[in-house]
């Protein structure tokens, strides 16, 4: 996905320098939904000049229809399915900033794909959180069978061991991007897989 110049100095009002991507792998972002993966994402990968990726959106564009309209016509299966395919594919080309859907890496075999190929940072929110950010819930199918929180806090639970799986995880509450990205970045700068560009010396 590429991003308008105005996008780009939007993104970069959020992050605090360019960095450089030590790892050939793809950086996947994993978490639920709300948790920021995409925002992140978008902002981690022009920090790291890196072309940003978002699963639901190669699955939408590959069925011509939305993930709403997937899981309504064809099922939940399926959208798994062509999620697992697409996310396989993305980890053969290499370097880039991965946004997985909320579900991805709670499949075993995506998530042993991405663990084999890729690394991994888990996006944690509280659900209330969570919430706060998704907005209107009926554009998340899971959301719209009953009382969002209760979904989502369920999910939770259900979900944090397979999360719990990714190499680093950072936790976010309801900050700006700027205090998030600074997180990520740090954490991503610890584990020595990106390290900050030094700025050119004045003239
Ligand atoms: C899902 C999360 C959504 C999308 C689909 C299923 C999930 O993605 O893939 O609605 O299972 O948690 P986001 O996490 O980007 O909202």
């Amino acid at each position: 996905m590429s991003f308008s110049a105005s996008l780009i100095k939007k993104f970069r009002s959020d992050i605090d320098g360019d960095y450089r991507c030590l790892d050939t792998r793809p950086l996947v972002l994993v978490g639920l939904m709300g948790s920021g993966k995409s925002a992140l994402g978008k902002r981690l990968s022009v920090a790291l000049s890196l072309p940003f990726i978002d699963s639901d959106i190669l699955v939408e564009e590959e069925a011509g229809i939305s993930i709403a309209e997937i899981f309504e016509l064809a099922g939940e299966a399926r959208f798994r399915e062509m999620e697992r395919r697409v996310i396989l594919n993305v980890l053969e080309q290499g370097s880039c900033v991965l946004s997985t859907g909320g579900g991805a890496f709670c499949n075993p075999e995506t998530r042993a794909a991405i663990k084999e190929n890729a690394r991994s940072i888990w996006i944690d929110s509280t659900p209330e959180t969570l919430l706060s950010r998704i907005g209107n819930p009926a554009s998340r199918p899971l959301l719209t069978t009953g009382d969002p929180l209760e979904i989502l806090t369920r999910l939770r639970q259900e979900r944090a061991a397979a999360y719990s799986e990714a190499d680093l995880c950072i936790r976010t509450g309801k900050q700006s991007h700027r205090t998030a990205m600074r997180k990520l970045l740090g954490t991503l700068s610890e584990a020595g897989h990106i390290e900050r560009l030094l700025p050119h010396p004045a003239r």
